[in-house]
């Protein structure tokens, strides 16, 4: 999966975790519904004979305060009929002196620190997943100029003619032009351009299992260690447990830079694809399967 499709399923998730938060948070408390039987405890009243005329009459507070002060002074409030004052003149509140309630204040603070709470772990996603825009590994890597290229290929080590740049975790592999024609049948158009100008990117990740994938000096093929999957020097799968070929990037010729990008992962071939007939060209590096 993409760092792209990644982004297309993480961000609606995280719109929806804060519409849901912000829900939670703001609805109206459940305390309307106190005072009142529930179903089940109506339910259960009923199943023991007691009825709705049974019911408890519900006293509020207050209520039991007159009913305790009536009692204490022993005759009915007579409320004390104050001088009328004069009416003052209205002046607007002060908003600042209003405060708040701590109801609100709880809420607002609830509310806030989800929030932040979410903004940080959707900017912390984001800046995860988010194609790097600086170069690196999952953008567009400058790898040098042509020339440069072919210096690596022909002096690497351990094998000559296995380039590999570790920025990208890529090997820059040429392509013989006699391939090309065969190529074209099988692979996807966007590595066409890196195979006319002679070159294919193969990403070191082996399709296997995910170990990264060295060259072999002595074969000139890639040998995995781990399970000892084998790949021609173009990437092509000849033996082991791995499903397919070596996993690979579009190559851009620009002037005389050649630029990979490894945003643009391209499945490799399947098994049998063999479009340079490249034999094995001395003992493996390995030991497993392929391993001779
Ligand atoms: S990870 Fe490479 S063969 Fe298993």
């Amino acid at each position: 999966m993409s760092a792209t499709q990644v982004l297309l399923i993480v961000v609606p998730v995280l719109v929806v975790l804060a519409v849901v938060v912000i829900y939670l948070t703001t609805r109206s408390s459940d305390a309307a519904g106190l005072g009142r039987l529930s179903r089940e405890t109506k339910a259960r009243d009923a199943a023991v004979g007691l009825t709705a005329s049974d019911d408890i009459e519900m006293v509020t507070g207050r209520e039991v305060e007159k009913a305790a002060v009536l009692a204490r002074i022993g005759g009915d409030i007579v409320p004390v009929q104050d001088a009328p004052a004069p009416i003052e003149p209205w002046t607007p509140p002060d908003l600042e002196a209003l405060g708040v309630t701590r109801r609100q204040f709880l809420n607002r603070a609830s509310i806030g620190l989800m929030g932040l709470g979410l903004a940080g772990f959707g900017a912390a996603s984001l800046a995860f997943l988010w194609p790097k825009a600086g170069g690196g590994f999952g953008s567009s890597v400058k790898l040098g100029t042509i020339a440069d290229v072919n210096k690596v290929l022909a002096s690497s080590q351990p094998a000559v003619n296995f380039a590999y740049y570790s920025d990208a975790q890529t090997y820059i592999q040429p392509f013989p032009a006699e391939a090309l024609e065969a190529a074209k049948l099988v692979y996807d158009e966007r590595i066409w351009p890196g195979l006319e100008a002679g070159y294919v990117a193969l990403w070191q990740k082996c399709p296997h299992l995910g170990c990264k994938v060295p060259e072999c000096g002595t074969s000139q093929w890639f040998e995995c260690p781990c399970h000892g999957s084998q790949y021609n020097r173009v990437g092509e799968k000849k033996l082991g447990p791995t499903p397919r070929g070596m996993d690979r990037f579009p190559i851009t010729i620009e002037g005389e830079d050649l630029i990979v990008n490894t945003g643009v992962v391209i499945i490799g071939p399947t098994p049998g694809v063999n479009t340079t007939n490249q034999g094995k060209e001395g003992p493996s590096c390995t030991t497993g399967p392929g391993h001779g």
